[in-house]
């Protein structure tokens, strides 16, 4: 419990988004099959949940499943999506209970008809909840999201509803999936790889990111805190000098 003092927390990142990778490679140095990284990955999230929790994140986005993702083995992908359906039946009374809120970005209506019906019943059951706001991102693909964004701009100036004039980040922002999310203020992808996998591209345009060798399944509580802790040393600057940001303290 004692890492908890190196954090500032009047300066808690508000919302966290997490590039979940590495389940497979650490099943693999165990000699374990990639879904046994999957399910320990699973116990990851439920610790970083209750970490965010107790350190007052309002808001978790966990890249789950890439529109990319679909072409991996079939074996892998029937794992993941029954995975899903697992946790969302065995947790959703404890996050309901711990007022966590649950929505989804991407197009989970792609999703094998069991997942599609279970996330619409727990995000139904949670959708009134404000400790906290998991964001589970589903048959995503940040370049999609950008082009279905571009589109309904287009049939809005069609329609009239949006004149050219009207049309600024504020406004886009509006129409992609994260509608009432607020931009990360930190992104995290465990396993060394340093790159985005299509992952949050508009959104992430002044996040920290912040890359870590630890596989996910590895990635608990300890690693969370160290994380922001990291995070707390960055200067975010904003286009301004350090100057500036010193005097705006
Ligand atoms: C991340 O772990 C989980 C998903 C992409 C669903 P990986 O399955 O990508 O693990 P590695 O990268 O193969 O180790
Ligand atoms: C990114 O991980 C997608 C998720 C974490 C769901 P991948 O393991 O699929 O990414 P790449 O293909 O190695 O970039
Ligand atoms: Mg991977």
């Amino acid at each position: 419990m004692s890492t908890l003092t190196n954090l500032d927390l009047q300066n808690i990142p508000r919302h966290v988004a997490f590039i979940m990778d590495g389940n497979g490679r650490w099943a693999k140095n165990k000699g374990q099959h990639r879904l046994f990284g999957h399910a320990a990955g699973v116990e990851s999230v439920k610790e970083v949940i209750k970490t965010a929790r107790e350190l007052g994140v309002a808001y978790l986005t966990m890249y789950a499943f890439s529109t990319e993702n679909w072409a991996r083995p079939s074996d892998e992908v029937e794992g993941l999506m029954n995975l899903l359906v697992d946790a969302i039946a065995n947790e959703v009374d404890e996050m309901h209970a711990n007022g966590v809120r649950l929505l989804t970005i991407g197009d989970i209506k792609g999703l094998p008809g069991n997942c599609y019906q279970s996330l619409l019943e727990a995000m139904e059951r949670t959708k009134d909840n404000t400790a906290l706001t998991l964001v589970l991102a589903l048959n995503y693909s940040a370049r999609k999201e950008i082009l279905n964004a571009a589109i309904a701009t287009h049939k809005k100036l069609l329609s009239g509803e949006l004149s050219l004039d009207d049309i600024n980040d504020t406004e886009f922002s509006k129409l992609l999936d994260t509608k009432d999310i607020p931009d990360p203020e930190l992104l995290v992808r465990t396993s060394g790889e340093c790159r985005i996998s299509n992952f949050l591209l508009w959104q992430l345009s002044y996040t920290e990111l912040l890359f870590t060798d630890t596989h996910w399944p590895d990635f608990r509580r300890k690693a969370f805190i160290d994380a922001i802790a990291a995070y707390q040393k960055r200067e975010r600057r904003f286009g301004m000098v350090s100057e500036q940001i010193q005097t705006t303290k």
